[in-house]
């Protein structure tokens, strides 16, 4: 399972990206708002583009299918390579089929139910996103649902890769790894909490601790 990092914060995504643990970054409108308003939102977005490389999600702001596909030429001609982030609504499965049609790649995001990942997948969509977290947060199982979807993939060979987003926790991410998503976009906290053990940080400080009391040792018997 690759994972993604679900961020817009530029010095987050740089220090994700070099670690070599990202393959690509998601934003929404709301992880925008969160950085700074002065900051050009294009400008922003390419800069991310060139610290990662790989998938770059932009969202469509429109409701209805012709403004989504006017935001989506509009997005190809500052970023090429964006995937076109689109809502899972009636007007955004048109948009998607059109921008399927066009060859252009599209993220179909706000999926709560595998019924909504199918008629995404059917439509054309590139990738589907699942929200697991928020289905958590209303006391429904989101892993559920992401396992649902890759159930009904494997056994209809569909191609769309399926992105477990919404993601809370570490815990969340093992499980949609053992799910079967192909793709984690995964919040910089959680990345870290991904990362990081204790028992590595006590196993490090002891093997620190005695590599330095074997040197001065050394340097008692003036063997160093
Ligand atoms: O990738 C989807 C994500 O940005 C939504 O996460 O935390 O707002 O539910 P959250």
């Amino acid at each position: 399972m690759e994972l993604y990092v679900d961020s817009a914060n530029l010095k987050e995504i740089r220090h994700a990206a070099s670690m070599g643990i990202i393959s690509g970054v998601t934003t929404n409108p709301s992880l925008l708002a969160k950085e700074d308003p002065n900051q050009d939102i294009k400008t922003l977005l390419l800069d991310i583009h060139a610290s990662v490389g790989g998938h770059l999600s932009v969202e469509v702001v429109s409701t209805d299918t012709a403004g989504m596909l006017r935001e989506a030429e509009e997005i190809l001609k500052w970023a090429p390579e964006a995937t076109i982030k689109i809502p899972m609504i009636a007007d955004g499965l048109a948009a998607v089929k059109e921008l399927n049609r066009q060859d252009i790649p599209t993220n179909v995001t706000l999926i709560f139910s595998a019924t909504q990942a199918l008629a995404a997948a059917n439509a054309g969509a590139t990738y589907v996103s699942v929200f697991l977290g928020r289905l958590d947060d209303i006391g429904a199982d989101g892993v559920q649902v992401v396992r649902d979807v890759a159930e009904i993939w494997d056994m209809n060979d569909l191609d769309a890769l399926i992105i477990a987003a919404s993601i809370r926790h570490p815990i969340h991410v093992m499980e949609c790894a053992k799910a079967g998503a192909h793709i984690s976009t995964v919040p910089y906290k959680v990345l870290m909490q991904c990362i990081k053990h204790p028992l590595t940080d006590s196993g490090l400080q002891a093997f620190l601790n005695d590599y330095n009391k074997m040197q001065s040792e050394k340097e008692k018997l003036g063997t160093k």
